[in-house]
């Protein structure tokens, strides 16, 4: 037996090693190590966790993953109530603001630190004998929600504090998730036909508000501190800085200034380069540097006097809804969308905005011809937020969603418990246009030849009747569409052929399942291998996957029940398409360079089999207990073999161990 001592010892290593590359690559950006050996080391330490589950504590980098879910939140009293901002919202009343402590603090030659307001939630964190203890929502200032599972799995939230850290420590930030971080959430969202999230705020409140931190582990939740309380310096600059020497991840864009025209300046220039901010900030926070200053200012109320935030003017603007026109999707829903009258909301002018479905029109009641507010956040789609009712002038028409497809005809319905209208139409070709967009988009096949104008003509040529029939092109056919030179076509049908080479979750996502978006190709195909495979799981079989839930189980199986997505999918074989996943080449299989040595009797299990099972995953096995070995795996009345792997330091593992290992790169 491996000293315990010794095994918690290694587990602590582990730990430190892992907190400590966690802060170099979600904290300052710079890992130092590659991702490959961060988790070769998260590895061994999750190993050593289930050998000893003992050991486990909840600060371990290993639960970053979540937990079981909760029944509900606990509530937590903040011991110092969590303020809000005053606001101001131009140059005079900054002044207004300065002013008024200046002479409260007989000078006005004190300095102020900038920096940006983020649009998120503010939380607070406890720290205790430096671990990460609890933390909070803001809740109404007084006492907020208890979301410390759901904090851990953020991870620029460090769980465990150097060895100098102060003994207790609250720190306060703003959680929030990114504008990268937004699109590629709401895109996944899209693909997988789930609700969409109204801007990166709601979103970073919708996550960390999950009874199931499962679910926010997989949210790309980030956190900014901005406040810390405990043994800390005596400024607000220099309490950022330290913060950081701990680990916190900081505001990375505050400044500190001296006058209130510096203050200024840092707003006009940030205000102008408000776009390009990697998340979603709504103005500045202007905050006096000085504690001392701070604490003589004090507050009103729930407002600090020591700081104020200077908003940045509104993304949103009114205009007038002209009409309300219908875009058929790739699964055939009819999605409304805002015809305006072109405006300008916060730089940059708008035509049309996104409307949802009927239900939120109507719970909205937003008329044609009304006056609307139309609202803009970062990178999104632009939204009509509502009607302004006075405006009326009783010209107005209320919207209802056609019965019949405005492309192709055919019977409009509601499947029960849907919020969108669908197209019934099999061979729609505003589907087929979309379906095909989506199947040679990006993420998908990847087939950059193949464009917009090219897709329509080739529906409108008949060329093209369903995906498949891109495999069977010809230069020359291509090549006399309109408007289509010589050397695009070849580019065409080039890129076309490239894809064949695509991997198997690719095709699986590019097929455009309903529900089956890429991460969840990417769990079918690994479990699956191949699409015959996937093409006969059933249902039972598809929900005892993680993850899968059976809207998509039951998608899965209508797929491969249609006689048309099988001639397809058999078609797109035909043509030399790749439908089965990566057979890993022998080092890139898990136990690469690992070797084993079996001793003693197995009781599940021929040792031959195992083996066996074990040289398929890339590892040597051997008779002789040797320095090369990494593994003795003891069976029943082990023997001498043993005593040797303990004289040498080789890892000894039990048959459960090792059958643990097979299972999970089964
Ligand atoms: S300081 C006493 N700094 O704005 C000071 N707040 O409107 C309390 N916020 O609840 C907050 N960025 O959620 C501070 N750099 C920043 C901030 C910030 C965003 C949020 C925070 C707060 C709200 C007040």
């Amino acid at each position: 037996m491996e000293d315990f001592r010794q095994i918690q010892k290694r587990i602590e290593q582990l730990r430190d090693q892992l907190h400590y590359h966690n802060n170099r690559y979600y904290v300052l950006d710079s890992p130092e190590i590659s991702d490959g050996e961060y988790d070769l080391l998260m590895r061994e330490l999750l190993r050593l966790e289930t050998q000893h589950p003992e050991l486990i504590t909840t600060d371990s980098p290993t639960h970053r993953v979540g937990a079981a879910p909760l029944e509900a939140f606990d509530t937590i009293d903040h011991e110092v109530p969590m303020l809000s901002l005053g606001n101001v919202f131009d140059h005079d009343e900054l002044q207004t603001w300065h002013k008024r402590i200046s002479g409260m603090l007989a000078h006005d030659d004190f300095e102020i630190v900038c920096e940006h307001k983020m649009d998120g939630l503010a939380v607070s964190l406890l720290y205790e004998s430096r671990r990460f203890i609890r933390g909070a929502t803001r809740g109404d200032g007084l006492r907020g929600e208890d979301v410390t599972q759901n904090l851990r799995t953020i991870r620029s939230i460090p769980l465990v504090l150097p060895k100098d850290a102060p003994d207790k420590l609250e720190v306060r930030g703003e959680v929030y998730i990114s504008k990268a971080g937004f699109k590629k959430l709401n895109d996944d969202r899209a693909n997988e036909e789930q609700p969409l999230f109204a801007n990166p705020r709601n979103a970073a409140a919708g996550s960390l508000r999950q009874l199931d931190s499962r679910v926010t582990a997989k949210r790309p939740l980030d956190i900014c501190i901005y406040f810390g309380r405990g043994n800390l310096p005596a400024t607000h600059g220099e309490t950022l800085q330290y913060l950081k020497s701990l680990g916190f991840k900081i505001n990375p864009h505050s400044s500190l200034v001296s006058s209130i025209g510096e203050v200024q300046d840092y707003y006009n220039r940030w205000l102008e380069q408000r776009e390009d901010i990697e998340y979603e900030a709504d103005g500045i926070v202007v905050k006096v540097n000085s504690i001392d200053a701070q604490n003589a200012l004090g507050s009103v109320g729930r407002e600090p006097r020591w700081a104020i935030a200077y908003k940045f003017p509104p993304t949103q603007a009114t205009t007038k809804l002209l009409d309300i026109g219908i875009n058929v999707g790739r699964t055939g829903s009819l999605n409304p969308y805002a015809m305006l009258e072109p405006v300008s909301v916060g730089g940059v002018v708008i035509k049309s905005a996104a409307l949802h479905n009927e239900d939120d029109i109507r719970r909205k009641d937003i008329r044609i011809g009304d006056t609307v507010i139309v609202q803009r956040a970062g990178d999104v789609i632009p939204e009509v937020v509502g009607p302004v009712v006075s405006k009326r002038t009783g010209a107005e028409r209320t919207f209802e969603i056609p019965d019949i497809c405005p492309v192709c005809g055919s019977e409009v319905i509601r499947p029960e418990g849907e919020a969108m209208d669908r197209c019934t139409g099999a061979a729609c070709p505003a589907q087929l246009y979309e379906h095909i967009k989506h199947f040679v988009s990006r993420g998908a096949m990847d087939i950059r030849g193949v464009g917009q104008y090219l897709i329509a003509a080739l529906l409108e040529q008949e060329m093209v009747k369903d995906v498949s029939d891109l495999y069977y092109l010809k230069e020359e056919q291509v090549a006399q569409l309109e408007r289509m030179a010589e050397k695009s076509a070849a580019n065409a049908i080039g890129s076309i052929e490239k894809s064949k080479q695509r991997p198997f979750a690719r095709l699986l996502f590019a097929l455009g399942i309903r529900h089956v978006g890429d991460e969840t190709a990417e769990i079918f195909a690994k479990r699956f291998g191949s699409m015959n495979k996937l093409a006969q799981a059933s249902e039972d079989e598809l929900l005892e996957i993680d993850f899968i839930g059976p809207k998509i189980a039951q998608s899965i199986v209508a797929f491969f029940r249609q006689q048309d997505n099988i001639r397809i999918v058999e078609r797109l074989r035909q043509a030399g398409i790749r439908m089965e996943a990566d057979v890993a080449g022998p080092d890139n299989l898990p136990l690469a360079g690992q070797e084993y040595v079996i001793t003693g009797k197995l009781e599940f299990s021929p040792r031959k089999d195992i083996e066996a099972a074990l040289r398929e995953l890339g590892a040597a096995t051997s008779s002789t207990v040797t320095r090369k070995t990494n593994y003795l795996v003891a069976g029943v009345d082990p023997g001498s073999k043993m005593a040797k792997a303990q004289q040498l330091g080789v890892e000894i593992l039990s048959e459960d161990d090792l059958l643990r290992t097979l299972e999970k790169y089964k």
